[in-house]
């Protein structure tokens, strides 16, 4: 008995043997494989080119690391899936070991033995994983069927060849570092409509969309958003239901074959394609973005990106930063998308109103004043017409304090805020708001009568 169990033991091992030398050249993984979460070669499966690599990268410190895939042949190590716990990702303590299973695909346990997380296996026996050059990890059965696979469990990152299915959606993170899910989503909905959103993280409520392509079924049968394609050759759209295709963005001319791309909703809200040479000599970086959505997400999501009291500015790469208003600090400084506060140094006190044009103008009004506290209200006296002499932006402003839209509002007198804003002085743009641009002004409390 004890021979034949050793025998068995022997062709057992040899029968390991070649198929873990194999798993280096065709990316396969035999089940009984596994991983331990140290710093090492040990720690995870290539897939067959060497592009991508599916195991524990460290974090920060070497104590912790997340289960992720990862671009395996640049400097900048950058993740393109993880796994989730809930809202958080999977963080396993060195020494956690994951394991290639046949009845439950992977198995992730902590390093007492417990276990911590596992992939979704609804049917079937695991015949082995495959790390595919698309950047997909596959558990594949007998017959190389798919039984899950990380491209149907996208975490905030899309890759060519990969599709997201209708109540598909990606989230994004906290912050570059933190892959805690943030507030933005990309949702192919029910509906057929892609979108982004930003949602309310302990409901998982949907607020306002910044952007979307409209692609429910109308007045068309047939005609809602079955699937967002991103195809292997770089281009993205959304294919109907009925075979049509909205075409979304494209590499512009960024070849797939020597660029690695991505697409990624950032923890700032950007949904943008990146791309970053293969061949490289020195150092080579992403290209960001080479494209993005919505165009433009200060004009479009205001005060949803930076929060209240602060205003929204579009770098030259066209992703938001925030900067608070003179005599306004972060809430949190390591945060600055959480929002401004007042200083509370400050003797003087200031009080921000925001003032809603109903046509295309947001305009801020910093009341700062070393005595007055409280509203004011001054009412529109002078009467004034649209003239070639005035900018289009007041024009509008005077089109607005001349309709009946602003009695939510403080409103102040036209030539109050020209004074207060040095006539919309460039210098006084404080940037770009829900509804077009934001500008400071000081008003003396003593000259408003
Ligand atoms: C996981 O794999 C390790 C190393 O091969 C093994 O010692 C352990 O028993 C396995 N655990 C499970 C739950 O299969
Ligand atoms: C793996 O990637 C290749 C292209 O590199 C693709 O043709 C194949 O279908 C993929 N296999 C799986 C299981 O995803
Ligand atoms: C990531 O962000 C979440 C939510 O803000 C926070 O609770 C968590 O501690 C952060 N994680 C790290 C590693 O900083
Ligand atoms: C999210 O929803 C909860 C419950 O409705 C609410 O208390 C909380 O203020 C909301 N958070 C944000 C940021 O809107
Ligand atoms: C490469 O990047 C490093 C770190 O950012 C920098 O110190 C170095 O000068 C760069 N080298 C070249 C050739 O640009
Ligand atoms: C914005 O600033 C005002 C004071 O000017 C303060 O009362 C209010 O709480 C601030 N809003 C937030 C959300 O911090």
């Amino acid at each position: 008995m004890a021979v034949a169990l050793s025998v068995e033991m022997l062709l057992f091992s040899l029968f390991l043997l070649p198929i873990s030398v194999i798993s280096q050249n065709n990316g396969r993984v035999a089940v009984g494989s596994s991983l331990t979460a140290t710093i090492g070669d040990s720690s995870s499966w290539l897939s067959p080119s060497g592009d991508f690599e599916f195991g524990f990268s460290p974090l920060g410190n070497n104590d912790l690391f997340l289960l992720s895939i990862w671009y395996a042949n640049i400097p900048d190590k950058t993740v393109v899936w993880y796994a989730y716990d809930g809202n958080n990702p999977m963080v396993a303590p060195r020494g956690s070991v994951l394991n290639l299973t046949a009845n439950s695909g992977l198995v992730l346990n902590n390093p007492q033995g417990g276990e911590i997380w596992k992939s979704e296996i609804t049917l079937g026996t695991v015949a082995n994983g495959v790390m595919n050059d698309t950047g997909n990890f596959v558990l594949q059965h007998q017959n190389s069927g798919s039984l899950w696979e990380t491209f149907s469990n996208p975490t905030d990152t899309v890759l060519p060849g990969q599709t997201i299915e209708r109540n598909g959606k990606l989230s994004c993170r906290q912050s570059e570092t933190n892959y805690t899910k943030g507030r933005f989503q990309l949702r192919l909905q029910d509906d057929g409509n892609l979108v982004l959103i930003s949602v309310n993280l302990t409901t998982d409520k949907a607020k306002k969309a910044y952007f979307s392509t409209k692609t429910t079924a109308g007045n068309v049968p047939g005609s809602q958003g079955k699937e967002l394609v991103f195809s292997s050759s770089g281009d993205m759209s959304v294919l109907r239901e009925n075979d049509g295709r909205v075409p979304l963005k494209g590499t512009e001319g960024v070849s797939v074959r020597d660029n690695y791309i991505r697409a990624t909703l950032d923890f700032d809200g950007i949904f943008a394609l990146y791309s970053h040479p293969k061949y490289f000599t020195g150092n080579a970086s992403w290209i960001s973005p080479l494209v993005y959505m919505p165009d433009d997400i200060c004009l479009r999501l205001g005060v949803g990106v930076c929060g209240y009291n602060s205003t929204c500015k579009l770098k030259p790469d066209k992703r938001p930063t925030c900067e608070c208003p003179k005599g306004f600090s972060f809430l949190d400084p390591k945060d600055i998308y959480r929002g401004c506060k007042p200083d509370l140094s400050r003797k003087s006190v200031t009080r921000v109103e925001s003032v809603l044009l109903g046509t295309s103008i947001f305009v801020i009004v910093v009341l700062s004043s070393a005595l007055c506290l409280g509203f004011f209200f001054v009412f529109w006296k002078k009467p004034a017409r649209p003239s070639e002499n005035r900018t289009t932006i007041e024009n509008e402003m005077i089109i607005f304090m001349k309709s009946k839209r602003h009695h939510d509002f403080s409103v102040f007198s036209y030539s109050s805020i020209v004074a207060a804003t040095s006539n919309f002085a460039e210098e006084n743009k404080l940037g770009q708001g829900g509804f077009g641009p934001v500008y400071k002004g000081v008003f003396d409390p003593g000259s408003l009568s």
